[in-house]
């Protein structure tokens, strides 16, 4: 699982280790991630995901560990959210290696081995910025939509015995978020206008919903993509 050190990667590894699942974290903060393996019992793995070398080694050394690998979460991925004209080069160049480059390594990686054990699963954490016209959400609606693009063509290359598919949260409390919950941009009053259910998400709502798609409960399931935003109103 990557993006494990912080809001909802920590949290579905936590109910993933409540259900005695055997976890390999993979996180760029180191603080975050040994505190959240120690908690669940898992490896951690200083991995950044947009570094295919480094993304391969980890992978192989943890399946190796395990004895194999039937489930992987790609959760980590990073934000900005501002006009167009004031993101650089730089700064679209790392969302697009990170938020598409680090899912595309990650699956590269994975795949020999989630083919190998079958029945297994890849959850994509992409986003209601993939489907709606944030303002600023820009060159990362992009990143998020590139990843469902990469799912539909993905279910005819990886065979019958990975399933694939993504949620796209809304509004989550979650560090990504802090400062805006802090500024009042996204607080109680504002949530009316932004959701049907009036609120910010909680981490632990996508981590079940994360958890339903890698398990038996949803066999059938493969290439979807499940909306947990409380009803996204625009
Ligand atoms: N919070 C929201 O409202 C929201 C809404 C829609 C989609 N998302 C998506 O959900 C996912 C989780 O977001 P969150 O809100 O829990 O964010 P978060 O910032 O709390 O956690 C993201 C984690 O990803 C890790 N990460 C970032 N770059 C990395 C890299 N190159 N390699 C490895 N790890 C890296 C971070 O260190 C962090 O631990 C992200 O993909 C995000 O884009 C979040």
């Amino acid at each position: 699982m990557t993006g494990a050190a912080s809001g909802m990667g920590a949290a579905t590894a936590r109910l993933f280790a409540q259900h005695g699942a055997k976890l390999a974290l993979f996180d760029v903060n180191e603080a975050g991630l040994n505190e959240v393996a120690e908690e669940t019992a898992a490896t951690p793995y200083l991995v950044d995901v947009s570094d295919a070398a480094q993304v391969t080694d980890a992978v192989n050394t943890a399946a190796k560990a395990m004895g194999g690998l039937d489930g992987l979460a790609n959760v980590a991925g990073i934000l900005a959210m501002k006009p167009i004209a004031e993101i650089s080069p730089e700064e679209q160049d790392r969302i697009l290696r990170v938020n598409i480059g680090g899912v595309a390594n990650m699956i590269r990686a994975a795949l020999p081995l989630l083919q190998e054990a079958g029945d297994s699963t890849i959850v994509n954490f992409s986003s209601y910025g993939a489907m709606r016209a944030g303002p600023g959400l820009s060159i990362y609606g992009a990143s998020k939509a590139g990843l469902l693009a990469m799912q539909q063509s993905l279910i005819n290359d990886i065979g019958p015995r990975v399933r694939i598919n993504s949620v796209c949260p809304g509004v989550i409390e979650t560090p990504m978020n802090q400062k805006r919950i802090d500024s009042g941009h996204l607080s109680e009053d504002r949530m009316k206008k932004i959701n049907q259910l009036q609120r910010r998400g909680r981490s632990e709502e996508l981590a079940e919903a994360v958890l339903f798609l890698s398990c038996e409960e949803s066999s059938f399931v493969s290439n979807a993509v499940l909306e947990v935003s409380g009803g996204q109103l625009n």
